[in-house]
């Protein structure tokens, strides 16, 4: 009977039981992928950190493992990385055997004030992750000065041979390099001016990636998560910066002023992409919510899932150079059925209505503007919800509206139309989505623009709905793909 509650994602991550938020420590090691997640094990609201676990072999069908790291004398254990040490730089490990070291924030109070003391600690396995040591010497990295000082994310720099952390501290993410994972060295400081400074700096991450898949030409990525001030309208959101980095300093390319958000729906936060995948892929994976009202969505025995893996690329665009995701490809294998349709077009005002057998489904669509100024498709969950997938034309802008897809009166931020830029390429915009029972992604030119929203309808999809307004609208390359629950 597990994972058939209402609202239970069906292909996405969500724990057995209980509070869920960042994804934690990804890392790939014989074979498997490691996923560990702030996890609060006692109740289904945020509390004191613990590092769940589960294992993939395809980051799709996951296993769940017992709880890795617990809270100690130091502090919960909020959010960090997970690296396979190679070669032994640590001394944890025998010769030849290399492990799995976690580098985690260990979240305390200073002693006799409740003013927040977090400091980076060690936990390291030599049995592919399913038990766990703390490691003596903790806590390797503190700075009394610095209040939010968390999230370390640590890769192996080989240009310079050093361990490299990005730490969020503040406003700003300080870079820090080291030889063994033990002792640390501040290099640099990125951010001050740069980019949204909307809430506290959460979550970082730091990899290269080829521009247009060309090896020769590769730009740094900085993946900046930002906390709910509690005043925007988007509440935790994530941003980007591209640009170079030396192994000790992060040199932003775009002016500070650019603020580049790496998905423009309200459920994508705290994301970061996977350590040691050795071919070649950078996949990333979020938490599928949102500080704003992530403590009163409407699931009762658990609370928040994953977003897809994502295999995360670099494009050139009218606008420069953006970070493009696709789903991993090993999401395929969940597809049972697949039904093509005909090239159709839609005439102004004229709305076809297609049916869906399924309540899991991925949906491939091209669109292409004759005459219209506005065009998309309505996926009606039941008589009266609804969720409207949209472009506006005449603003470029993909439209994700969620005001009437179902429960949504737990918070009044969650009732919204999220809005991204989008740019038609010679009229024609190519969107791919995919519907769980909670929760809709939307990805559209194959990347560009991503948008991630949960919705809460009670009723099943089973209709979608194709509108063209103020002119025609081709519709082709349509593919329904019936997808199957993970949870077997
Ligand atoms: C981001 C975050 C992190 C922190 C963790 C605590 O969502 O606030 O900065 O480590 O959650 O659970």
């Amino acid at each position: 009977k597990m994972y058939k509650e209402q609202y239970r994602p069906q292909f996405h991550f969500s724990p057995q039981e209980m509070w869920m938020n960042d994804p934690n420590g990804m890392v790939f090691f014989n074979d498997e992928y490691h996923l560990f997640y702030q996890y609060h094990p006692f109740g289904t609201t945020w509390g004191p950190m613990h590092w769940g676990h589960a294992v993939s072999k395809d980051m799709i069908h996951w296993e769940h493992l017992p709880i890795a790291l617990y809270p100690d004398e130091l502090g919960a254990i909020f959010s960090g990385s997970a690296v396979v040490d190679w070669n032994n730089t640590t001394g944890f490990f025998e010769e030849n055997q290399p492990g799995l070291v976690a580098i985690y924030t260990s979240a305390g109070t200073y002693p006799d004030s409740d003013r927040p003391c977090q400091r980076q600690s060690l936990a390291y396995s030599k049995d592919n992750g399913r038990t766990w040591e703390k490691y003596e010497g903790n806590p390797v990295l503190s700075d009394v000065a610095i209040t939010d000082y968390r999230d370390p994310k640590v890769f192996w720099h080989e240009e310079t041979n050093k361990w490299v952390m990005v730490l969020a501290t503040g406003q700003t993410i300080t870079i820090y390099t080291s030889p063994n994972l033990l002792k640390w060295e501040f290099a640099s400081e990125f951010g001050h001016h740069a980019g949204s400074h909307d809430g506290v700096w959460e979550c970082p991450d730091l990899f290269k990636l080829p521009v247009n898949g060309d090896l020769g030409n590769e730009k740094w990525v900085m993946i900046v998560s930002i906390g709910d001030n509690g005043e925007t309208k988007e509440g935790s959101r994530t941003q980007y910066f591209i640009g170079e980095f030396d192994g000790t300093t992060f040199v932003n390319e775009n002016d500070d002023t650019t603020t580049i958000w790496l998905d423009y729906g309200r459920d994508n936060y705290a994301g970061v992409s996977w350590s040691d995948i050795q071919d070649g892929r950078r996949i990333y994976i979020g938490w599928m919510s949102n500080w704003r009202y992530a403590n009163q969505v409407p699931t009762k025995e658990w609370r928040s899932a994953m977003t897809l893996p994502r295999e995360l690329a670099l494009v050139t665009t009218r606008d420069g150079i953006r970070v493009t995701q696709k789903p991993v490809e090993e999401v395929h294998s969940i597809r049972t059925e697949t039904i093509e349709l005909q090239e159709m077009s839609i005439e102004s005002g004229k709305e076809v209505s297609l049916p869906l057998n399924n309540q899991l489904i991925e949906l491939n669509i091209e669109f292409e503007k004759e005459s219209s100024n506005h065009f998309g498709l309505i996926i009606k969950h039941s008589e009266t919800e609804k969720t409207k997938i949209s472009v506006d034309v005449l603003n470029d802008l993909l439209l994700v509206d969620r005001t009437l897809s179902g429960e949504n009166d737990f918070s009044s931020s969650f009732p919204t139309v999220q809005e991204a830029p989008l740019e038609l390429k010679n009229n024609r915009v190519k969107l791919q989505l995919f519907i769980d029972t909670s929760s809709i992604e939307v990805f559209a030119n194959d990347g560009e623009v991503a948008v991630t929203s949960l919705i809460f309808p009670e009723g099943l999809n089973n209709e979608f709905v194709l509108i063209s307004n103020g002119g025609t609208t081709n519709v082709s390359n349509l593919k329904i793909m019936e997808l199957e629950t993970i949870w077997k």
